[in-house]
């Protein structure tokens, strides 16, 4: 599928709606992590290069309507004039007489950011007057937001639809590296589906089955796994109500000609607290005041084979609790593996969600990655083969 890129549309002296994802951390009034500011920044350059003019629509948190001061993108300001290396004018309201006066007064070259588009009921309900007093504002609409675009909101679907619309330079990037990494992707692939729970993983399951060559289970969810093969989990965190539902996984998964690699031992401690004292036990002998919270060296050794079989890697979800240290022990390894086949030209990696993020950037390997995603909801949506509103609604090439 070929979508419409800023390469596509005669921008000079235009007014680009340009919608972003600037949904960054932020604490005690400054960002954290302004990753996804950065990412934006090719998309506004080229706007620019191309005689028009950025105006930024963006949401940030879940002000659900209402105009909520702590939750104004005004934050973002400073480092978006970071990121960008020039000064960013700001608009208090993203539609009305504000953004007008704003957009009229935006010399050539400048860059605007309007306020939060979640201030006004109309963005999460998708409505289309809303939208239309969007629209008035600019000429040409670019969705640069991939990480925003399983929602169906007006500056995300809607407005797509009242003006020519293209993707913006991330939104593209996003899209070819899922797209390589699943689409037609150079084989064995392999898929790394980990986290806490097997219920939020189910459609990811269930459409990767049919796709990918082995799936690596990890974290939480591989022990509703081994539970489901009837063996004790002790106080692991466990679904056991999944337990049908990741049988009929299992027998998808070898009706499919796709392995799924569950762990064979596992690290055990008596707490879910960082330094608890562990051990190495074998996947079926977890003792019954033990939890599991990491996968063993077994473990780590068999998703390195099958990692250095594969030419293709998706991963969602970490293997085991890596946010309390030694407990990140095999993601760290299975990540480093991941980064080094990369640089070594053997293998295509692409990560992404949250969690997945601080994982390889906390073993340093996020860098190495072919791909790593800016998306948490949105990038998880696409892996379950889901059409992303904010992408299905852009113009085809
Ligand atoms: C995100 O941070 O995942 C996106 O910006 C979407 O935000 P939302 O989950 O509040 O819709
Ligand atoms: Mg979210």
């Amino acid at each position: 599928m070929a979508w419409k890129s800023l390469d596509d549309l005669d921008l000079g002296g235009k007014v680009v709606l340009t919608r972003v994802d600037i949904n960054v951390p932020v604490e005690n009034g400054a960002v954290t992590d302004a990753t996804r500011i950065e990412r934006i920044v090719p998309t506004v350059k080229d706007i620019l290069a191309k005689g028009g003019k950025p105006v930024l629509l963006a949401h940030f948190d879940r002000p659900k309507g209402k105009v909520v001061p702590g939750m104004s993108l005004r934050v973002a300001l400073p480092a978006l004039e970071a990121a960008l290396g020039q000064p960013v004018a700001f608009a208090e309201d993203c539609v009305g007489p504000a953004a007008a006066e704003a957009i009229a007064a935006l010399p050539a070259g400048g860059v605007l950011l309007l306020e939060n588009t979640r201030f006004h009921k109309g963005e999460e309900k998708n409505d289309p007057e809303f939208a239309a007093e969007l629209a008035a504002l600019g000429d040409v609409y670019c969705n640069d937001a991939f990480s925003a675009a399983h929602r169906a909101h007006a500056s995300t679907e809607a407005l797509a639809r009242l003006l020519p619309a293209c993707a913006g330079r991330l939104m593209q990037a996003e899209l070819s590296a899922l797209e390589k990494a699943l689409t037609d992707p150079a084989r064995p692939v392999v898929a790394v589906v980990g986290g806490a729970k097997v219920s939020t993983k189910l459609e990811l399951l269930g459409n990767l089955i049919g796709k990918v060559d082995s799936i690596v289970i990890g974290g939480g969810m591989a022990n509703t796994f081994l539970a489901a093969q009837g063996i004790d989990v002790g106080k692991s965190l466990c679904e056991h109500e999944m337990a049908d539902t990741a049988r009929a996984i299992m027998t998808k998964a070898d009706g499919a000609n796709c392995t799924l690699v569950l762990p064979v031992d596992v690290v055990v401690a008596a707490e879910f607290k960082a330094g608890s004292p562990n051990e190495i036990v074998a996947a079926s002998a977890c003792p019954p005041d033990r939890m599991i919270l990491d996968a063993g060296p077994a473990s780590i050794a068999r998703i390195a084979a099958v990692f250095s079989a594969a030419r293709t890697l998706v991963w969602n979800g970490p293997l085991g609790a890596f946010e309390i240290p030694p407990f990140n022990t095999a993601t760290d390894a299975a990540a480093r593996q991941a980064a080094s086949l990369t640089r070594a030209g053997r293998l295509l990696s692409v990560a992404g969600g949250g969690d997945t993020v601080a994982a390889l950037n906390a073993s340093g390997s996020a860098a190495d990655f072919s791909y790593v995603s800016t998306a948490g909801g949105a990038f998880l949506e696409w892996l379950e083969g889901k059409t992303l509103p904010g992408v299905a609604a852009l113009d085809q090439a």
